[in-house]
């Protein structure tokens, strides 16, 4: 059932505290700085060169932040949409690992890639929620996001949950390859196992329903982001048409000034994520777009420079860089959430969706 929640997809955003929590059961030891990660051994990854993600949807804004927190660790790392693969993969050998993220593990663009991947000769892994899935098969190894099953159609936990495993896979990839983790574990590891508690605070804090309540009758809603904060802003503008039918798009905030700002007026609000990577960039960006009369809404940490000139803010709890995206998009979820349900919208079952795409 649903737990007491009116739908699934908020009884699933509050569970990501729990979701999370099991994805780092006995793989994260903050105390002694070390990660395990069952079926992979430290070394696995000493002869990986180069790193591709494939996957589709949220599942590919999940891949984007994996393959961002390897790129800023100095590993060659690309994601490519699952269903453009086939028609222009990058060059694969040996020594390319690809790295399949799918919720479902059915996912069949998904599925394609991994063929492709296979038949180019690389190694292959999926990143799923689904034990004995046809990614998990098909690949050669599989690592598990532990998420539990999820409903709503509009992936919310599993999104999280993939954030962690990628986050621990860069530590894992990194330290193979080039002998130092991608970042300090006596930072990251205590962030990581504070993730649930954060996320504890920020749902029982959090404005969304207000800001939701205060832009609803806005005409498209646009969400910028840089660094890590880039797919964070693609998956809030997904979610948010996903399940309102209200026109959202995201953009790199460096973008805005190369074409979308012609969109900017006082009727599209601007969410803007500010988690630490270049947060100043972002700042002029986000007032560019307030310069064209649009309200922004900075996501970001309490007492955050961005909180004296944005219109309005919702607050993360101060993390360490590589979970602060994360928390960001909880945010999200809920502004999305929000909007829906003042519009009386069929939240868990969006019009023409599935949960599981298993057509090409
Ligand atoms: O099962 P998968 O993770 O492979 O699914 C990929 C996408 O279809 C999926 O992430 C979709 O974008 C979400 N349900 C949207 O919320």
């Amino acid at each position: 059932g649903k737990g007491g929640y009116d739908h699934f997809m908020l009884k699933e955003i509050h569970e990501q505290p729990t979701s999370i929590a099991q994805a780092l059961e006995g793989r994260v030891d903050p105390g002694a700085g070390e990660i395990a990660l069952e079926g992979f051994e430290p070394g696995t990854f000493a002869d990986v060169d180069h790193v591709q993600l494939v996957a589709c949807g949220t599942s590919y804004h999940a891949a984007m932040y994996g393959a961002f927190a390897l790129r800023q660790a100095g590993i060659h790392a690309t994601t490519v949409l699952a269903n453009e693969y086939s028609v222009a993969a990058p060059p694969i050998d040996e020594d390319t690992l690809v790295i399949a993220v799918t919720q479902s593990g059915e996912t069949a663009d998904t599925l394609n890639a991994l063929r492709r991947a296979t038949a180019g000769g690389a190694r292959t892994l999926a990143l799923t929620n689904v034990v004995g899935s046809t990614a998990a098969r098909q690949a050669d190894d599989a690592l598990f996001i532990r998420a539990g099953p999820e409903i709503g159609v509009a992936a919310t936990k599993t999104f999280s949950s993939q954030v962690v495993m990628l986050v621990l896979l860069a530590q894992r990839i990194t330290e193979d390859r080039l002998g130092d983790p991608a970042a300090d574990p006596d930072t990251l590891l205590p962030a990581l196992s504070q993730t649930p508690g954060a996320i504890d605070d920020l749902l029982e804090s959090s404005r969304a329903a207000a800001i939701a309540d205060r832009f609803e009758d806005s005409q498209s809603y646009f969400f910028i982001g840089r660094g890590l904060g880039y797919p964070v802003a693609l998956e809030g503008a997904l979610k948010f048409k996903e399940i309102t039918y209200e026109h959202a798009e995201g953009f790199a905030s460096g973008e805005l000034k190369h074409g979308p700002l012609a969109l900017v007026t006082a009727d599209t609000p601007v969410f803007a994520v500010f988690v630490g990577d270049e947060d100043e960039k972002t700042l002029k960006n986000a007032a560019e777009a307030q310069t064209r009369g649009a309200p922004v809404v900075a996501v970001c940490p309490e007492g955050h420079r961005a909180t004296e000139v944005a219109d309005a803010h919702l607050e993360i709890p101060d993390t360490d860089p590589d979970v602060a995206g994360l928390l960001a998009n909880v945010q999200l979820q809920l502004v999305s959430y929000h909007a829906a349900a003042q519009l009386d919208r069929p939240i868990d079952k969006p019009r023409n969706l599935a949960k599981s795409v298993t057509v090409e």
